[in-house]
């Protein structure tokens, strides 16, 4: 760990979540039914899931990332458990926690809005106030702890209808409907909030609840993402032109890749692999599709549908800064098939419980890597370590090896600004309060400084708790990171 000095003033130390892994609130206020309230629970072995009724009335379900079967209709049965229905109940406990994330000294908190809240079928000619009224309480309640909002508009989540009308991203007239949904979060929030992200990593997106398509293929994939980029393009322009202080970016899936060795077959694979993940930044930061696209379109037999005028709004509209998710390392052989973010966890690095490599200069390299090719700002909006945590009789939990990675990322952090001089406007740890997880739907993957009551299956007094990590980050953010020790 390096010696250098502080971060730099302002730099946003916080946490972040996202509505349908920490929210719940299922059914009230208005909130319509999204797209992951389809997603059953699951585990490391046994993958989430979604539930329909076929075409003759029979029920089924099938991988959540996966085509749904020909002629299937999302369906939730009361025998299931689904997670994104109460998650860890935020929608009651709000107040309580953010009083929390004051207590540590957060200085931002990123979370995002449920977009069924706000329009509860995507295509209301009215926004829902229920659902406005409760995240400006939310935006509030932050401020006067002095904690800066930094909102998702759309993490990985989308109306049931627009998926049932449009094939969800696949559908051209869902760029629209997020539009309009957009501006009525800045209509409402616009003098409260300056930090937008438009989308949640849009390179991890797959299948029927986080990109809304049933038929998912490569093609149909690029075509999804285009049209996010002009989605996203539209509302970097329209939220500019009503909130000219705003800064506005997508997050990105971005931990590190590697070549399994130094091969030059397996250091081309990861450099194309890699180029597959800067291909989505291109568009949204530089503002236009790299040389490399054509071929990633060719290769997989994609025929991506332009409309005239995209190209100049692409270009004119682009992200005011980078910001990313960074968790682990893999490696790349060539020959390797996997999908866009999968790879080989990396060999040389010690593993999380669900075996993601812990590599903290991976994040300094990640670092450097965004800034060398954006020449924007960069912004760690996730990171952390998902663990088992054991809980005393009284309820505390020593949470060591949360502060080890935690500090060890941070100083890779510190290093990349102080040594390398790139300029990173700040990090929000992922699930700083206990969440659900995305990837397995589990509650035993816990990543936060503050506990909540809960098992898998929902069951618990969901009461918050400090874990020892709570405290460390406390003083963490008190020294402005200059004091990391565990
Ligand atoms: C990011 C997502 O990819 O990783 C989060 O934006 C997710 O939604 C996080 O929770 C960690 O992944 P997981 O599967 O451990 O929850």
């Amino acid at each position: 760990m390096s010696n250098t000095s502080a971060f730099p003033e302002g730099f946003y130390f916080g946490g972040a979540v996202s509505d349908w892994q920490f929210e719940g609130g299922f059914g009230k206020g208005g909130r319509g039914l999204l797209s992951v309230d389809f997603a059953t629970d699951g585990d490391q072995t046994n993958p989430r899931q979604v539930t329909w009724l076929d075409a003759r009335g029979n029920r089924g379900k099938s991988h959540w990332e996966e085509p749904l079967p020909e002629g299937a209709t999302l369906t939730i049965f009361d025998d299931e458990y689904y997670p994104s229905h109460r998650a860890v109940d935020f929608y009651h406990h709000w107040r309580e926690d953010i009083a929390l994330m004051a207590e540590m000294g957060f200085r931002m908190f990123r979370f995002s809005v449920c977009w069924t809240r706000i329009f509860p079928t995507g295509e209301e000619s009215q926004p829902n106030e229920e659902g406005l009224a409760f995240y400006e309480q939310v935006v509030d309640e932050l401020l006067a702890h002095g904690i800066e909002p930094m909102i998702t508009i759309c993490h990985d989540e989308m109306p049931l209808e627009l998926v049932k009308k449009y094939n969800g991203w696949a559908g051209r007239k869902t760029i629209d409907c997020y539009v309009c949904y957009a501006t009525a979060l800045f209509e409402r929030l616009g003098s409260k909030v300056k930090y937008w992200l438009t989308f949640n990593e849009p390179n991890a997106l797959r299948g029927v609840c986080m990109l809304g398509v049933t038929n998912q293929s490569e093609p149909v994939y690029w075509q999804a993402m285009h049209h996010m980029f002009v989605a996203s393009a539209k509302t970097v322009k329209v939220g500019h032109e009503m909130m000219p202080d705003a800064l506005f970016s997508t997050m990105f899936a971005m931990s590190a890749l590697y070549p399994a060795s130094s091969k030059p077959g397996d250091i081309f694979a990861a450099y194309q692999k890699r180029r597959e993940q800067y291909l989505l930044i291109d568009v949204m930061s530089r503002g236009a599709y790299p040389n490399f696209a054509q071929q990633v379109f060719d290769d997989c037999g994609a025929d991506v549908h332009m409309e005239p005028g995209d190209t100049e709004l692409l270009a004119a509209h682009t992200l005011d800064f980078v910001s990313f998710s960074y968790y682990r390392s893999t490696v790349v052989s060539e020959g390797d098939t996997f999908h866009r973010l999968g790879g080989t966890p990396n060999p040389t690095c010690p593993k999380t419980p669900w075996g993601w490599a812990i590599d903290p200069l991976g994040l300094r390299y990640t670092l450097n890597e965004l800034y060398d090719r954006y020449q924007k700002p960069v912004f760690v909006v996730e990171n952390g370590m998902g663990a088992v945590d054991e809980f005393e009789p009284d309820g505390s939990c020593h949470d060591t090896y949360r502060m080890e990675y935690l500090a060890e990322h941070l100083a890779a952090i510190r290093d990349a600004i102080a040594i390398d001089g790139v300029p990173c406007l700040g990090y929000t740890m992922w699930g700083s309060t206990d969440l659900v997880s995305r990837s397995t739907g589990e509650m035993a993957k816990r990543y936060g400084f503050v506990a909540v009551d809960m098992d898998d299956k929902g069951n618990g007094t969901l009461k918050r708790s400090a874990k020892d990590s709570f405290h460390w980050f406390k003083k963490v953010i008190a020294s402005n990171g200059s004091d990391l020790t565990v």
